[in-house]
């Protein structure tokens, strides 16, 4: 798909990944709806980038709240018209606490963001790219986080989320096989972002900003060595969108991992208690 002329919106633009798409996609001569929960840090971002010749423009959106999700996609219809690349991207961690032990609010704050955010767009970006009958495209933020269980983190229910994230795709994909609507899922590795300081966003309605000090040393640590410059997920999201990739993986893979999780899924297939269809 052509992108440049169309209009886009990307949630979680302030920081990041986001950032990095919002700016891939202006570059690429799309009309971009920069939104995120950051009021401050998404202004800022959108004033640097409109200072190179972009048009942009930043949105306060809370992905956890459909209204505000709807009021989102409003102000981008109302200042750029139709809807046509919509990047359901915000998402917060969720790491170093064993599931017995993580408080029942901090699962709905990561299912809150990663999963109801996703489900928000998809209810409503979706309708809005499908009134106008032109191409679009819908990008939707998973992680290779999405696809294996990595021993040792202890991040059982930011990868549920990410798995969700995978499956919401992949059926959102089929809904949409014969419209000019296309579906990416973006997979990520490693990316040097300001991810583990995730609580920093966390709503207000789910409890306020927080400062989790030895979560995010581990993490931060690890992206800041091993994490990819964000800038080159900008150009992944830019080249799955135009060549209409699903699966969007970027950075480093565990592939030896999924590939081992796939052989044991096709292992437990291959019994006398399972008939195929
Ligand atoms: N950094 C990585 O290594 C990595 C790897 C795989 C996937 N991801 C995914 O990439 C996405 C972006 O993360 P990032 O690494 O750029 O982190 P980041 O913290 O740098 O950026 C996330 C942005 O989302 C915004 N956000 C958080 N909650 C929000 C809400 N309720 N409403 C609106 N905006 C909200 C934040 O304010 C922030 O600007 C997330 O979905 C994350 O799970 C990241």
């Amino acid at each position: 798909m052509d992108i440049s002329g169309k209009n886009a919106i990307v949630t979680g633009a302030g920081s990041g990944i986001g950032l990095a798409i919002a700016t891939a996609l202006a570059e690429a001569g799309a009309n971009v709806v920069m939104a995120d929960i950051q009021k401050d840090a998404v202004e800022q971002a959108a004033h640097a980038l409109s200072g190179t010749n972009k048009r942009v423009m930043p949105v306060r959106v809370d992905v956890t709240q459909e209204q505000s999700v709807v009021d989102a996609l409003a102000q981008c219809e109302r200042n750029f018209g139709k809807l046509h690349i919509a990047c359901n991207n915000a998402g917060v961690p969720m790491h170093g606490t064993r599931m017995i032990d993580v408080p029942r609010d901090d699962w709905e704050f990561v299912i809150g963001v990663n999963i109801w955010g996703v489900i928000h767009g998809i209810r409503h970006f979706v309708p809005a790219m499908l009134r106008h009958d032109e191409e679009a495209h819908i990008v939707n933020t998973a992680s290779v986080a999405g696809f294996q269980n990595r021993r040792g983190t202890d991040q059982g229910p930011y990868s549920m989320t990410k798995y969700a994230v995978l499956s919401l795709s992949e059926a959102l994909e089929h809904e949409l096989q014969n419209t000019k609507v296309g579906v990416s899922v973006l997979c990520p590795g490693p990316i040097a972002t300001n991810i583990a300081r995730g609580a920093r966003n966390r709503p207000d309605h789910m409890g306020g900003p927080q400062i989790r000090a030895t979560d995010e040393a581990t993490l931060s640590e690890r992206l800041a060595t091993t994490g990819l410059d964000p800038k080159k997920v900008g150009e992944r999201v830019v080249d799955a969108i135009r060549t209409k990739t699903f699966y969007a993986f970027v950075s480093a893979v565990p592939a030896d991992v999924i590939k081992a999780r796939h052989r044991r899924i096709e292992e437990a297939l291959n019994t006398l208690w399972v008939t195929h269809y």
